[in-house]
């Protein structure tokens, strides 16, 4: 896709509105998980160095187009060290802003027009500045305001980070090293859908696991006791084991379950066979026999792409035993340059840093609902603002 990466000997002296994605969990005024922020640093340091003055523009959760100091980026601001605006219309603070400065506007999502992507917002948000740049990918696939009707007012491009997730991102989906083996976890087949039909077209193998691996079961008439899963999905899911015969890609599902009386942290952990799951038992994680087979195909795998985890891996070692077992795999295989590991979404995201291996993957991608838009095949709309 033709966008144009912006041109840091091209910035000195101009005002830039930067929009990151910082969405990120904080909890108590304190940041829990910085990567996103930190993701974002590359191209405001390069901004910085070739001189630009950089009003860095973002949103946080959903307020819902209120002022809301629950949603306030102040607490970013100041992990990030950068002066913080308390309103992203003001625009008084630019004329004191010198050639290399940094300041964070308050949420985006404070206005309604930005979700609304209303013409007149997106007018008022460009006023003062030269430049537009987009390192948001995380919420590209969201036609707002600040990603897409803000083009129409400012010389627009994206930033090092957007641009890394493209790259990273596409080459894995368009000239993998097979065998190409995808991981989906997670909690519902119905959010996933399009994904899984895209993964079966191009991977050698799909391993479903998780939540949406015991609605596949149930599917094929497993017995799934008193666990979450999605009973209207069975027909697609046996629809995608269709496409995936089609195609010649081998979809593999959980061959057991860790399984607890409740649906709790503290419940005590058994094995159970597939077949033998009670109706009274909980699935809570994928099981031990499911464990050890994703640990032999990865013996022959090239290229992996993960998405979801396959059991609760926020509650620790327990409940995450399948998540954390395949993350050190990867990470193990990574590391002896023997795959080409990608990782995406939160969950996913959060269970390698539980255990330590984050640093250890070839690429992780900070989108969540946007890194699985984007392997769909679906058109981001920040991206295709960029297009021109
Ligand atoms: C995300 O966290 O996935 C992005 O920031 C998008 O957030 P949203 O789902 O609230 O639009």
């Amino acid at each position: 896709m033709p966008i144009r990466k912006i041109d840091y000997n091209n910035v000195h002296g101009k005002y830039v509105l930067l929009r990151d994605d910082l969405n990120v969990q904080i909890e108590n005024g304190k940041i829990v998980d910085a990567f996103r922020i930190d993701a974002s640093l590359p191209t405001i340091k390069h901004l910085m160095s070739g001189g630009a003055r950089i009003v860095i523009c973002a949103h946080l959760g959903r307020p819902k187009g209120k002022r809301d100091e629950a949603f306030s980026l102040r607490p970013i601001a100041e992990y990030m060290n950068v002066p913080f605006i308390d309103d992203c219309l003001k625009k008084d603070f630019l004329a004191s802003m010198k050639n290399g400065d940094v300041v964070l506007m308050e949420n985006l999502r404070f206005y309604n027009g930005e979700e609304e992507n209303d013409d007149s917002f997106a007018k008022k948000l460009a006023e003062g500045f030269d430049i537009y740049v987009n390192d948001a990918f995380a919420v590209s696939h969201r036609a707002a305001a600040s990603l897409v009707g803000i083009t129409k007012y400012l010389p627009s491009f994206a930033g090092d980070l957007l641009i890394n997730e493209i790259k990273n991102i596409s080459e894995v989906l368009e000239k993998p090293e097979h065998p190409l083996i995808a991981f989906v976890g997670g909690a519902k087949v119905s959010s996933k859908i399009g994904v899984l039909k895209k993964l079966v077209t191009i991977a050698d193998k799909v391993i479903v696991g998780g939540a949406m691996g015991t609605t596949f079961n149930f599917a094929f008439g497993a017995p799934v006791g008193n666990s979450l899963y999605e009973p209207e999905m069975a027909k697609t899911a046996i629809e995608i084991m269709d496409i995936a015969k089609q195609n010649g890609c081998e979809v593999l599902l959980p061959l057991d379950k860790g399984v607890g009386k409740v649906f709790d942290k503290n419940a005590k952990r058994t094995n159970r066979d597939l077949m033998d799951v009670k109706d009274d038992d909980v699935i809570i994680d994928d099981g031990e026999k499911t464990i050890e087979r994703n640990h032999e195909i990865l013996a022959d795998a090239k290229t992996v792409i993960w998405n979801g985890t396959f059991g609760m891996a926020e509650w620790g070692a327990v409940w995450g035993r399948a998540s954390f077992a395949l993350a050190r795999d990867l990470a193990h295989l990574t590391k002896m340059g023997k795959i080409k590991s990608v990782v995406g979404g939160g969950e996913t995201v959060a269970a390698l840093d539980a255990i330590g291996v984050h640093q250890d993957m070839t690429y992780v991608s900070t989108g969540g609902g946007a890194f699985l838009e984007f392997i769909e095949g679906k058109e981001l709309p920040g991206i295709k603002a960029l297009d021109k």
